[in-house]
């Protein structure tokens, strides 16, 4: 970092906001934070979302650049979606462990083993995998694309195994699924919720899907980051028990500041383990830097964007309900 100025050198005293404000004018770019960022981060992004609503935003958007507050996955699709723009990241190695879990040379092996499965895929996995995908959802979409699907359709599911799981017994469709976690909701301890929930008898949890079925079956409310926000402003009672990454907590505390939100807890009871250190890599510092030297950019080959892209495209079309049953069908 120090080569490129210095986070702790030559930044010193810079008003990090107001030069990030200048940079962002300067450049035409538009900022898009994720809800697990840092809540300065938050708090300055243009728009802040789940990943469905920022891959929206990065489609229409008009800005020349876009700055991904997020991980490598989302500011890969801003790229596929907007091949035109620049994409920068703040950290290159703001990765995700379910993308991690799913290289891409052992998916198509699992594939090329199931030819008559299609490949229903989580948005948290690399280009390559996306390429090599039928359909991508997020866990905002992933119930009202699967349920345009024929029900004698065969389907892997990957990489994320609770959420495919947490669909399979929701819709009671029977899929394939690969192996991969996410280590930030895999880290939550149905003792210490039961103990929470001892002493709040009367809080509802929520639950984003990501989490293993023996913390979503205490949920009363199971979404995407959005979905729980939402369920946050309408919810009974004034306490709300978390479960998912806790700076999203920041949001709910803005929008609804009389009530009381508490993050679902780990294993020792009060551990940091459900901060998702990829996010957390994303700081003021290299987003002022990303804004002034264009860097990390995001760059792909073009032949992997497009076929990337069909997945993606069918998902956004799928989610907004414009695609009919028939035209549901392999990769081409
Ligand atoms: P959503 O914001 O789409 O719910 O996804 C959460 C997530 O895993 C981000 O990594
Ligand atoms: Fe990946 Fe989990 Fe972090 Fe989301 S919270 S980016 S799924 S590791």
């Amino acid at each position: 970092m120090d080569a490129r100025g210095g986070i702790g050198g030559s930044l010193k005293g810079l008003d990090l906001r107001a030069e990030i404000d200048r940079l962002r004018k300067e450049r035409n770019a538009v900022i898009l934070g994720h809800y697990y960022q840092k809540p300065e981060i938050q708090d300055l992004s243009d728009f802040v979302g789940d990943s469905l609503e920022l891959s929206r935003k990065a489609a229409e958007t008009d800005a020349d650049v876009i700055a991904f507050c997020g991980v490598r996955f989302m500011a890969e699709t801003a790229k596929i979606l907007s091949p035109q723009k620049i994409v920068v990241l703040p950290d290159m190695d703001a990765g995700c462990s379910l993308e991690d879990s799913c290289p891409p040379a052992q998916f198509k092996a699992f594939r090329e083993a199931h030819p008559d499965h299609i490949a229903l895929s989580y948005i948290n996995c690399s280009a390559e995998v996306k390429a090599l995908s039928d359909i991508i959802v997020t866990s905002s979409s992933a119930e009202k694309i699967l349920a345009q699907i024929p029900k004698e359709q065969k389907i892997i599911f990957g990489p994320d195994k609770h959420l495919g799981g947490y669909l399979k017994r929701k819709l009671g469709r029977d899929m394939l699924l690969w192996p991969g976690v996410c280590i930030v909701h895999e880290s939550f301890s149905e003792t210490e919720l039961l103990k929470l929930k001892a002493q709040y008898p009367d809080a509802p949890v929520a639950a984003h899907p990501e989490c293993p079925p023996y913390i979503v079956d205490h949920a009363d409310y199971v979404g995407s980051t959005s979905g729980i926000l939402d369920f946050s402003k309408t919810m009974p009672g004034d306490t709300l028990i978390v479960a998912t990454e806790p700076h999203i907590i920041h949001q709910m505390q803005k929008a609804v500041p009389d009530k009381n939100f508490i993050g679902a807890p780990g294993a020792d009871g009060n551990c940091n383990c459900n901060i998702c250190p990829y996010m957390a890599l994303n700081t003021m510092e290299k987003l002022y830097l990303a804004l002034r030297d264009l860097e990390p950019r995001i760059e792909m080959e073009e032949g992997l964007r497009l076929q990337a892209k069909k997945s993606l495209d069918r998902m956004l079309e799928m989610a907004s309900g414009t695609v009919g049953q028939g035209d549901i069908g392999a990769r081409q």
